[in-house]
């Protein structure tokens, strides 16, 4: 895609890697829209990045979906690039009693909601390129967290059938792969030990003007190369035995 002169909608864009993307694509020479459900949030970041757009919205809800694709088709028609980054992170065992519930919610956001936006967004004649954020635990699980290891595995699988269906038409489909960085996913302090969003952002620009169409860093990078003995090392460093 070329780095500016875009109209970009980044979902879950007021916070972490979404906020990262969507100020860095603002700096240089964008439009970008970018929507959540927490009006503050959104506020907040437009306040920070003077220029931003935003548009408060539920995409765990095909009623929100449908809104937020109208909203876009009838005010900025000429959008050309999604960027499906909006996801949650539940931390749970099967055995919850409230497991099934957070798994709906998770397939809700993390599933349902790219595929919808995509197909829906996918009626723009303007849209050029689809941006779909997926993740280091798309090769190897983290079992503390079996429902989002699965989104996301499903995630690159379909970027992947999605890159190839839509070859043809000339719409670029990129991958963007984030190792575990600082953010608040899955709860305050989890990922604080983590590279900040910063140092991932200045990767997967630098590797956007390259060209690239999986977007890597770090661990997600040597994911994204390994082969069968290091996926299951890394299932174990991830997953140690119970005690
Ligand atoms: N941080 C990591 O370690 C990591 C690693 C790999 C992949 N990722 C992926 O990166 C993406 C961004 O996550 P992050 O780490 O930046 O966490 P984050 O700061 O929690 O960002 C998630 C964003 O999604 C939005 N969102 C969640 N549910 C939504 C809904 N129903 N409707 C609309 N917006 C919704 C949130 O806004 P509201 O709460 O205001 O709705 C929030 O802005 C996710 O897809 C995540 O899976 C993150």
């Amino acid at each position: 895609m070329n780095s500016s002169g875009n109209k970009i909608l980044v979902t879950g864009g007021a916070s972490g890697i979404g906020l990262g993307m969507a100020a860095r694509f603002l700096q240089e020479g964008n439009t970008v829209f970018i929507c959540g459900r927490r009006q503050s949030a959104l506020d907040e970041a437009a306040r920070a990045h003077p220029g931003l757009i935003t548009h408060a919205c539920d995409l765990s809800r095909e009623d929100g979906r449908f809104e937020l694709y109208e909203w876009v088709a009838t005010t900025h028609p000429d959008l050309n690039v999604l960027v499906n980054n909006a996801g949650i992170q539940q931390w749970m065992r099967v055995t919850d009693l409230d497991f099934f519930e957070r798994a709906k919610e998770e397939l809700a956001t993390n599933i349902e909601a790219p595929l919808h936006l995509t197909s829906l967004f996918l009626q723009l004649p303007s849209l050029t390129t689809i941006v779909n954020v997926t993740s280091g635990l798309a090769f190897s699980p983290l079992a503390q967290v079996p429902v989002y290891s699965a989104t996301k595995a499903f995630f690159r699988s379909f970027t992947q059938s999605l890159r190839h269906q839509l070859k043809a038409r000339g719409v670029e489909v990129i991958e963007a792969i984030p190792p575990a960085l600082n953010t608040d996913l899955g709860g305050k302090g989890l990922h604080d030990a983590y590279p900040p969003v910063s140092d991932f952002i200045d990767a997967i620009f630098a590797q956007l003007k390259e060209g690239k169409n999986e977007l890597t860093f770090g661990f997600s990078e040597a994911m994204r190369t390994a082969g069968p003995e290091q996926l299951q090392a890394a299932f174990a460093r991830m997953n140690p035995e119970a005690k």
